[in-house]
């Protein structure tokens, strides 16, 4: 596959440097937006390494993805002032709307759900942000307009 070969020439690059693991990590989730299963085979075998061994430690850090990046990113304010103006409400309608958890994300890559934790917008609570853009007073309903707009 593409991600193999890449993988295969980013090896032949950097496999005999002093530790080339976080080198090797680094240019392969540069060269393909993350560091998917087929990779992290490749490069376990390429350094005599096993593969838990080279998923512990993308697993470490959070600067490493298994996956590609989601296509849009919500992110719900779960701090007090949201909470106490329905933002748990909120939170929940986010996960059924999305179909998956906080820290998340849907299966076809459209959205991840992440927490966050006051957008500065309390006197205009719940917030949540999208793609990066503030939204103040957010009911279900109108986080449902935000997601298809988002999505058109
Ligand atoms: Fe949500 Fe401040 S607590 S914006």
């Amino acid at each position: 596959t593409p991600a193999i070969a890449a993988t295969a020439r980013i090896l032949a690059r950097l496999k005999d440097q002093p530790g080339p693991l976080l080198p090797v990590l680094h240019a392969v989730q540069h060269e393909l937006g993350c560091i998917p299963a087929s990779a992290v085979q490749t490069i376990a075998e390429a350094l005599n390494l096993s593969r838990a061994e080279v998923h512990g430690v993308i697993t470490f850090y959070p600067h490493f993805r298994s996956e590609p990046p989601a296509r849009h990113k919500l992110e719900v304010c779960r701090a007090e002032s949201c909470q106490a103006m329905g933002g748990d409400r909120l939170a929940d309608h986010a996960r059924e709307a999305l179909g998956c958890d906080f820290h998340g994300r849907t299966p076809d890559g459209n959205f991840s759900l992440e927490p966050v934790y006051c957008l500065g917008l309390c006197a205009q609570s719940p917030a949540v942000m999208i793609d990066g853009r503030p939204q103040a007073r957010v009911t279900p309903e109108k986080l449902d307009r935000l997601i298809a707009r988002t999505l058109e």
